[in-house]
């Protein structure tokens, strides 16, 4: 066994202590609560998301004349299937909602602010990354609403001055939905945007890592409190324990409400109500009360607001150092958001 370790040490020259080195920063102690470590949540589903996915593509056959039945296949007749379906399908709505919670975290706490700016902008890319991830997922099972989901969200694209046509050629594969669009969707789905969200992901940590996370101090702290705690095993056990948590959470999910199939999609029939993800709910009823450009151009600009916010935020600081701008913005914010999606939700157009 001693021979078996040295043969293998000398090829990988890394100790036990350098790895405890590496991996043993201490930790803030706000972080044992789950609403400040909220980051790891979406980490830990983007996983299951992969080894779901993966599972899934072994059965899928990405074109129109098959990917209808090959979904049905695996939802009516493969081994576990349709666990596999709804695994990946819930695991997609939680860690949306995760992503969505741990910037809401990051917001009003204030953790975007220097030197965390780049970050909060590469979370902004995350953020968008995962939402494309959704919508294009939504797109391969080629029912009614995967079809004219896709018509739909390329079509908004058109109305962008300058470069929509070409924005909805390379959505499309085309000027319309065609043979290439499917294939075109699934290499997105599939390959391009999660390699993509990975490298963001390792940006995203190797910024965390570079500054460590934001320090807090709590007013109901008393002073002797210890401030830090161990990264390996504390920290690594609170994270474990959330894991375990989540993965009985999407087991539940997944056998309660299963994921379904609706109708195959048929590009001469319009639905009458076309319906995106809860995820678009707000953009929709956007969309919905102004015109195309109108409404698309605005909303681009949110999202560049979004963007450049903690730069807005430190200006607004500065000028009036006592506002607490950020809070009545993020509340302004939350309560449109959520009052565009309840809205959306309600109503049947
Ligand atoms: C898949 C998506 C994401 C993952 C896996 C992730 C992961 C993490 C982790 C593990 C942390 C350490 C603190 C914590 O756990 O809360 C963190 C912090 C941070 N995240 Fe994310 N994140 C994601 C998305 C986002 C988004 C969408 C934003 C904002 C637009 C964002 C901005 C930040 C910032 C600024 C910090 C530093 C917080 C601090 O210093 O306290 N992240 N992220």
């Amino acid at each position: 066994m001693s021979a078996l370790r040295s043969w293998f040490k000398e090829r990988v020259p890394l100790s036990l202590v350098q790895m405890r080195e590496m991996t043993n920063e201490p930790v803030p102690t706000h972080m044992k609560r789950w609403w400040w470590c909220l980051g790891g949540t979406p980490a830990y589903l983007f996983v299951v998301q992969i080894f779901t996915g993966i599972m899934l593509a072994f059965y899928y056959e990405p074109s129109p004349q098959t990917a209808y039945e090959s979904v049905r296949h695996i939802t009516e007749e493969v081994a576990f299937g349709w666990f596999l379906r709804s695994m990946h399908k819930w695991a997609a709505t939680l860690m949306i909602a995760a992503v969505i919670l741990h910037q809401i975290r990051i917001y009003f706490t204030g953790a975007y602010r220097k030197p965390r700016e780049l970050n909060w902008m590469i979370g902004c890319c995350i953020l968008l990354c995962t939402l494309v991830i959704g919508f294009t997922g939504y797109s391969l099972v080629y029912e009614q609403l995967s079809y004219w989901g896709a018509t739909v969200g390329a079509n908004i694209s058109d109305t962008v001055p300058f470069v929509g046509g070409f924005l909805k050629k390379m959505m499309l594969a085309g000027e319309s939905y065609n043979e290439q669009t499917l294939p075109r969707f699934y290499i997105l789905h599939a390959a391009v945007l999660p390699a993509t969200l990975v490298l963001l992901l390792v940006i995203h940590i190797g910024l965390i890592r570079l500054h460590g996370v934001t320090e807090y101090r709590f007013e109901d702290e008393p002073d002797d409190h210890p401030t830090h705690y161990n990264f390996f095993p504390d920290h690594f056990m609170t994270e474990l324990l959330i894991g375990l948590v989540l993965m009985i959470l999407l087991c539940v999910l997944s056998t309660v409400f299963p994921a379904h199939m609706g109708p195959p999609a048929d590009p001469l029939t319009t639905p009458e109500v076309i319906k995106p993800e809860w995820f678009f709910y707000v953009t929709f009823r956007w969309l919905k009360l102004f015109s195309g450009t109108v409404a698309v151009l605005s909303m681009g600009f949110i999202v560049f607001v979004m963007f450049i916010w903690p730069f807005i935020d430190g200006w607004i600081r500065k000028v009036w150092p006592r506002s607490e701008a950020s809070v009545w913005v993020g509340l302004l914010g939350a309560a449109l958001i959520i009052g565009l999606t309840v809205w959306e939700a309600l109503v049947a157009h």
